[in-house]
C-alpha cells in the first residue's frame, strides 16, 4: 500500500518533462513478438503495467534487456503460446497479446484481461475482428483459445472505434496473407504510434489516424531504434494539477495537439496556455471558472482518461461545470472520494454536475483506479491541510514518478510505502 501525503495550497512553478506514453508502449510491446525481429525502444516509461508486459514477453521466450528507459527485445526465440491468468489479470492491455500471438504462431491461449474496473469491458469487437481474419476462437469460462490454419486478409468493420480492438486487428493482420482493411478504426495517437512501429518492423501499414487502416505485406528489415511518444494523459494530468493548484509551469516533451481538448477547457476556465512545438506552459489563476459542457468521446474528442483529472481541477471553480462520460459506464468512482474533501458533485446517470466550492479541506481518501487515483492527488493540491490518498498501486500502474514531477514543480508531496 502506498500512502500519498499531499499538503495543499502551494502554487506550482518551474518545468518538468512528461513521461513516455503508457498506452502506446503496451501494444508496441505486444507487437514486438508479432514478427520475429530485434527491436530497440527508447523512452519506455517505468510503470507497473510495462513490467507486466515485459514479464509476458520473457515468459513467451523473448530476450529482453532493459536499461533505464531503453528496452531491447529479441523475439526470434519465441516459444510460448499461452499467457498465464495472473499476468492477464494485471492489466487490460494483456488482451493485445492475442492478436500478436495469432499473427506469429497461429495460436494463442489466454484468459479475460484485468485492468481498471470502469464498468463492463467486453472484448466482443476484438474477437469479431480476429474471427474475420480466419481465427477459430473458443471461450470457456474466462479462458480463450484461438487457432488458425493461416489467417487471411479481410475487411473488418467496427461499429465503435475501440482502441484495443483496432490494435488487435492491426497485429493479427500482420500475420495474414493478403490485404486487410479496417473500417471504423480508432484514431488515437497511440494507433499512429503502433502503425509507425509496425512499419519500422517491416510491415506495410497505412491510414492510422483516420478511420480506415490498411495492413499489407510484411518485408524483412533491419531493426531500427524506435522512440515511444510522450504520454498525453500524463501531460493532461500535470496541466490539470497546475489548474488546480494555481501557478505557472512548463511541460516539456509533449505534443500539444494530442491533448488540445484538455488545454481548451483549461483555457476556458481562465488559464493562459502557451504552446510550442514540443512544450506547453500552463498559467493558472488562483481560482478557475466553471466550464462545460465537457463530453468524453473517442479521439479527437475529449479523452475519457482525462475526465477524472479535469473534474478534480474544477472542484473549486466559480460556478457549475458539467461533464458527460460517454465511453465507460462506471467512470465516476472517484466522485465519492472527492466528496470527502468537501467537493459538491451531483451524479445524474452519465452526467456529473460540479458545483464549485470556495475551499476544499483535507481528508483521507482511497484510490479507486488509475486515473481516479490521479484525480485525488490533483484535488488535494488545492485543499487546505494534509490529504492522504491510500493506493494499492493503481497510480504507479500508469504514472512514472508523478510525485517527483509534482514535487519538482513545488508541490508538498511525499509517498510512503506502508507494507
Ligand atoms: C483504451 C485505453 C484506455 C482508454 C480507452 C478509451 C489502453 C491500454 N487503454 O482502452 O486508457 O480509457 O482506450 O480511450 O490503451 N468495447 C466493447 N467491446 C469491445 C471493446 C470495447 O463494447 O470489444 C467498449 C468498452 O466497453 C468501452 C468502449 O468500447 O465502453 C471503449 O473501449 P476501448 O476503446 O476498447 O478501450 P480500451 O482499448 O479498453
Amino acid at each position: 500500500m502506498e500512502l500519498w501525503h499531499i499538503r495543499g495550497g502551494r502554487r506550482l512553478s518551474g518545468s518538468c518533462r512528461v513521461q513516455g506514453s503508457k498506452n502506446a508502449t503496451l501494444p508496441i510491446l505486444a507487437a514486438s513478438l508479432a514478427l520475429p525481429r530485434r527491436s530497440e525502444l527508447e523512452g519506455v516509461p517505468g510503470l507497473r503495467d510495462v513490467d507486466a508486459a515485459l514479464e509476458i514477453l520473457r515468459l513467451l521466450g523473448c530476450r529482453i534487456c532493459r536499461e533505464g528507459d531503453s528496452v531491447q527485445i529479441d523475439s526470434g526465440g519465441l516459444s510460448g503460446r499461452e499467457v498465464p491468468r495472473e499476468l492477464m489479470l494485471k492489466m487490460r492491455s494483456s488482451v493485445i497479446f492475442m492478436g500478436a500471438l495469432l499473427a506469429r504462431c497461429g495460436e494463442a491461449r489466454l484468459s479475460l484481461p484485468g485492468g481498471c474496473r470502469l464498468g463492463k469491458r467486453p472484448i466482443d469487437l476484438h474477437l469479431m475482428a480476429l474471427r474475420a481474419l480466419g481465427a477459430e476462437i473458443r471461450e470457456e469460462g474466462d479462458r480463450i483459445e484461438c487457432r488458425s490454419r493461416g489467417l487471411r486478409g479481410a475487411q473488418i468493420r467496427f461499429p465503435f472505434p475501440s482502441v484495443g480492438a483496432t490494435e488487435n486487428a492491426m497485429l493479427a493482420a500482420c500475420g495474414a496473407q493478403g490485404e486487410t482493411r479496417i473500417f471504423g478504426a480508432a484514431r488515437e495517437p497511440e494507433i499512429v504510434a503502433l502503425q509507425d512501429y509496425l512499419c519500422a518492423l517491416g510491415a506495410e501499414v497505412s491510414g492510422a489516424g483516420t478511420d480506415c487502416i490498411t495492413v499489407g505485406a510484411v518485408r524483412k528489415t533491419a531493426s531500427a531504434p524506435f522512440r515511444i511518444p510522450s504520454d498525453r494523459i500524463a501531460a493532461a494530468t500535470l496541466a490539470c494539477a497546475v489548474g488546480s493548484a494555481g501557478g505557472s509551469a512548463e511541460l516539456k516533451n509533449v505534443d500539444p495537439a494530442h491533448f488540445s481538448t484538455v488545454l481548451h477547457f483549461l483555457n476556458q476556465a481562465g488559464c493562459d496556455i502557451i504552446t510550442k512545438q514540443r512544450a506547453v506552459t500552463v498559467c493558472a489563476p488562483g481560482r478557475l471558472r466553471a466550464v462545460g459542457p465537457v463530453v468524453t468521446a473517442p479521439y479527437p474528442g475529449f479523452p475519457t482518461d482525462a475526465q477524472p483529472v479535469l473534474m478534480a481541477a474544477l472542484l473549486r471553480a466559480e460556478g457549475d461545470s458539467t461533464i458527460t462520460e460517454t465511453i465507460f459506464e462506471n467512470r465516476y468512482r472517484q466522485v465519492e472520494e472527492l466528496r470527502r474533501l468537501g467537493a459538491q458533485i451531483e451524479l445524474q446517470g452519465r452526467r456529473a454536475l460540479i458545483h464549485g466550492v470556495e475551499r476544499l479541506h483535507a481528508g483521507r481518501l482511497r484510490a479507486t483506479d488509475l486515473r481516479g487515483g490521479a484525480s485525488m492527488v490533483v484535488a488535494a493540491l488545492s485543499a487546505d491541510g494534509e490529504t492522504v490518498v491510500a493506493d494499492e498501486g493503481h497510480i504507479t500502474r500508469g504514472y512514472e514518478n508523478l510525485d517527483g514531477a509534482l514535487a519538482r514543480l513545488g508541490a508538498e508531496i511525499r509517498v510512503e510505502n506502508d507494507g
